[in-house]
């Protein structure tokens, strides 16, 4: 499934990005080599990044 249809990102190239240190859609983006467009997809990688971060506090406790 894509995120970001402007520049054909998938949920797993956002997860791969996420998983390697992305903490905001601006890491997300540069780890593709691209920039934002109509920033419709930044709300969708927000929270994944917010799901990733509580899935780490859960598996921390
Ligand atoms: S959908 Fe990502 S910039 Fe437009």
């Amino acid at each position: 499934m894509y995120v970001c249809n402007c520049n054909g990102i998938r949920e797993r190239e956002v997860r791969a990005a996420i998983a390697a240190g992305a903490r905001r859609p601006a890491d997300v983006f540069r780890s593709r080599a691209c920039s934002p467009k109509c920033a419709k997809c930044v709300c969708d990688m927000r929270g994944m990044i917010a799901e990733s971060k509580e899935a780490l506090r859960y598996a921390a406790e």
